[in-house]
């Protein structure tokens, strides 16, 4: 088989790797891929962008590939997956119907309401001074959200109705994130711990991987701006066998089925950042999409054939598939560009990451690198994600800091407290 796989950073970094360790696999194409996807074995890197809909698919044609795996979620929310099919290729993600779920907040949140799957409270306005009025009017903390896609930037979780009214001018005034801004959601502010729950589906059966939990603010204790994630962990011991099991039955297969009454069936990885509290899981948000870096933990551990997985979520028979998990905690760590996620300088040598990469159970995966003078520079924001693997969560973070330490670069940048929420449970 030749599998093509759209992105190009650390999620389809270990979403190649993953998919090149398949029997069944012959090459692994990457488009556009990044230099450490380049060199690995059986993968190659093709130079065409994730949003060039026209070029994937003539590219998918002429290299003949079997199967078409999309990573990110703006090709797919541009109906990457349904130009691909209907080219007749095999296309692992959702429709751009189906994606709608991570493009429109409008359309999750009414989703969720419409078929009664557990999330906050939430009004919609497509005009400032409607959705300032409504702030005007309450107290405490709330959300204030662009509809659109925004790269991650496009939620404001603001404590008192002033940060919101500076969210939304950011929004529906300064046009932060143009037409993604020009419906706003205002939602309940949920408290709890957060986790991502990410599964496969085929539209009508929910198979679901292992719990993860990501880390979005860019400083320890969970402080400053968000980020698109900076180090990630499974399992995830805040998802107990109890609380998975409410998260299938209230919110993974209702919200499966919901798009097939909707008739939108959905087939790829469908991911839920959720909220949990005493027991109970809300949605945050959707995602269309594999998380990263919550990929590389999750696929660093699992033993199943990825590429089985997805062929059967293709041809609807998921219900007969399980996956195995090594019995192994993985946790991931980003090294990011000084300033990220603000601006941030590129071009900086990094050392030290054969090194790292040497060391037994751990995976070095790269996102923003490039290759200099036949040396590996900074090329983007989060740089590396160095995953580990280990029997319990604490040698795990410790390995992953063992091999994080062999790395550096002017300016580099990463949390030291990720997988501690994992490690100082009551
Ligand atoms: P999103 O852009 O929807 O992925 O949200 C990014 C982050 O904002 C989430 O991971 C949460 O940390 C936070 N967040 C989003 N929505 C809410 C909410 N309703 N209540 C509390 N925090 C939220
Ligand atoms: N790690 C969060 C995301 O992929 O959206």
């Amino acid at each position: 088989m030749r599998v093509l796989v759209v992105g190009s950073g650390g999620r389809e970094h270990a979403l190649a790797w993953k998919i090149a360790q398949s029997d069944e696999v012959k090459e692994v194409l990457v488009a556009p891929g990044n230099v450490g996807i380049g060199s690995e074995p059986k993968c190659r890197v093709a130079a065409v962008s994730s949003d060039d809909i026209g070029g994937l698919t003539a590219l998918a044609r002429s290299e003949k590939v079997d199967l078409v795996v999309v990573g990110p979620e703006a090709p797919l929310v541009a109906g990457l997956a349904d130009a691909l099919r209907g080219a007749g290729l095999q296309v692992f993600g959702p429709s751009a119907d189906a994606a709608m779920l991570e493009g429109s907040k409008v359309f999750a949140k009414r989703l969720m309401d419409k078929y009664e799957i557990p999330s906050g409270y939430f009004e919609v306005f497509d005009e400032y001074g409607a959705a300032a009025a409504y702030l005007e009017r309450i107290s405490g903390p709330i959300v204030v959200k662009a509809d659109g896609l925004a790269a991650g930037k496009g939620a404001f979780v603001c404590s008192d109705k002033n940060e919101a009214l500076a969210a939304l001018n950011t929004i529906m005034k300064d046009r932060a994130f143009g037409d993604a801004g020009n419906l706003v959601v205002i939602e309940e502010c949920l408290i709890g711990e957060e986790a991502s729950f990410i599964a496969f589906t085929d539209g009508k059966d929910v198979l679901p991987l292992a719990s993860s939990q990501d880390h979005k603010p860019v400083f320890d204790g969970d402080k400053g701006p968000n980020t698109g994630g900076m180090g990630a962990y499974s399992p995830a011991p805040v998802v107990t066998p109890e609380v998975d099991d409410r998260i299938m039955r209230e919110i993974m297969i209702p919200t499966v089925r919901a798009l097939e009454a909707e008739g939108k069936p959905y087939v790829g990885f469908l991911y839920a950042g959720l909220m949990i509290k005493d027991g109970k899981a809300r949605v945050l948000e959707f995602n269309a999409r594999m998380g990263d870096p919550e990929a590389q933990p999750l696929l660093f551990r699992m033993e199943t054939d990825l590429v089985e997985l997805m062929v059967a979520a293709i041809e609807g028979r998921l219900g007969r598939m399980s996956i195995r998990w090594e019995p192994l905690d993985a946790v991931c760590v980003v090294m990011a560009s000084g300033g990220y996620p603000g601006s941030y300088q590129k071009g900086k040598p990094i050392q030290g990451i054969e090194k790292a990469g040497a060391i037994d159970r751990v995976k070095v995966f790269h996102a923003g690198t490039g290759l200099e003078d036949g040396r590996f520079v900074t090329k983007g924001g989060r740089v590396l994600g160095v995953t580990a693997k280990a029997a319990g969560i604490a040698d795990a973070v410790e390995l992953a800091y063992r091999a994080v330490d062999e790395i550096s670069w002017e300016g580099v940048h990463f949390r030291r407290d990720i997988g501690r929420k994992a490690l100082h449970r009551d």
